[in-house]
């Protein structure tokens, strides 16, 4: 056990390397790992609680909200509000943005925005889930925090991780500098450096994208989608299919063994269905660190403007080699621009 390195002394070591509030950020990334820890031992005994089921509320997303979802809301926040360094926490669970006016979070210069439990539908069947979290600094400190401090592109972003709730937990993030993943050692209830400096492979043998939705998916995915299953030994195809309908599940494995996951525009979700903020940018934002690629088709994920909290893209997500390959699908098929996000050349990210 000599060489075990706890999230918490891996965070101090590595301050040195924040541009600034080094101390601040690395309070509030301890108090996120905390709050995670409360979280796993919630979805860990889920089945012996009264917290398995829906709520009967619908959230401002027009989804049904589970009681786990609303538990780990709970948490993330009140965790968030204590630390003394969060101003703002944007969640998928609440319409607007949680101001924390407390006195210890007067002069506090970060947001954080957050999905504290990614991939509801799964709960209740033992399947993995997860957090996702986005850190930003307050563009003026001299003015009050506003939601004009979380619509910043994800190119502005500080940190941003994810918690996996699986067969082990795991906690996974980024500052800029790489990606470092920490797995939950139960017995000491401490994260623990497992996976220093991920890297995701240049090209892969897997994608995950939901077929069921196949015919509403526009005509560049679809002809990607024929390409994985078409036989090539020279490109290990064809691919293999794997969707677990938990965002952080799904891409988790793909950065670890190389893959691509795709949420297109559809029918039913004609932007997309994940949201930009708090699911889209901090995933793109980990997985161009750990050397992959993140575009909604055509254009960076983290250059993409942010107008709205709750605004939904569409999102080609991993190997860089497979997430160009599946662009030039949809430039063939001509899908150069989706209803109503900003398409521009200069903006392009080919
Ligand atoms: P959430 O549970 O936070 O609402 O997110 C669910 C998301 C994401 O985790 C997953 O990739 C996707 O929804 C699955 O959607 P489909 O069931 O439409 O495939
Ligand atoms: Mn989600
Ligand atoms: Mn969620």
């Amino acid at each position: 056990m000599a060489d075990v390195k706890t999230l918490g002394q891996f965070i101090i070591e590595k301050q040195a390397d924040f541009p600034y509030a080094k101390g601040e950020l690395s309070r509030l990334l301890r108090d996120i790992g905390i709050a995670s820890k409360i979280v796993n031992r919630e979805v860990n005994k889920a089945g012996l609680m009264e917290i398995l089921g829906k709520t009967g509320v619908t959230n401002v997303q027009g989804e049904q909200q589970q009681k786990l979802d609303v538990f780990a809301n709970e948490q993330f926040v009140k965790a968030l509000s204590s630390g003394g360094e969060c101003c703002i926490v944007a969640s998928e669970e609440n319409e607007n943005i949680v101001r924390i006016d407390s006195a210890v979070s007067k002069g506090a210069k970060y947001i954080v925005a957050i999905d504290p439990l990614d991939g509801s539908s799964n709960i209740d069947v033992n399947v993995p889930v997860g957090t996702i979290f986005s850190i930003y600094r307050r563009k003026n400190l001299a003015v009050p925090a506003s939601l004009g401090d979380v619509l910043q592109r994800g190119t502005e972003q500080v940190a941003a991780g994810y918690v996996i709730y699986g067969s082990s937990t795991m906690l996974v993030y980024t500052t800029g500098k790489g990606v470092n993943g920490f797995t939950l050692d139960p017995s000491i209830g401490e994260f623990c450096l497992s996976h220093p400096d991920m890297k995701t492979p240049e090209t892969g043998t897997i994608y995950s994208i939901n077929e069921g939705n196949y015919v509403h998916f526009p005509q560049g995915v679809k002809k990607y989608i024929k390409y994985c299953q078409v036989e090539d030994t020279a490109t290990y195809r064809p691919y293999t299919s794997r969707y677990i309908g938990s965002m952080v599940a799904d891409l988790h494995r793909n950065l670890l063994k190389g893959g691509i996951f795709i949420y297109p525009v559809t029918a039913a979700a004609p932007n997309g269905k994940l949201r930009l903020v708090y699911e889209c940018n901090p995933m793109a934002f980990i997985i161009e660190q750990a050397g992959g690629r993140a575009t909604n088709g055509m254009d960076r994920i983290l250059d993409l403007e942010v107008a709205e909290l709750h605004q939904r893209s569409p999102i080609f997500i991993g190997s860089p080699a497979m997430v160009r390959q599946a662009e030039r699908f949809m430039l063939e098929a001509g899908e150069l621009s989706f209803s109503d996000i900003p398409y521009s050349l200069h903006n392009r990210f080919l």
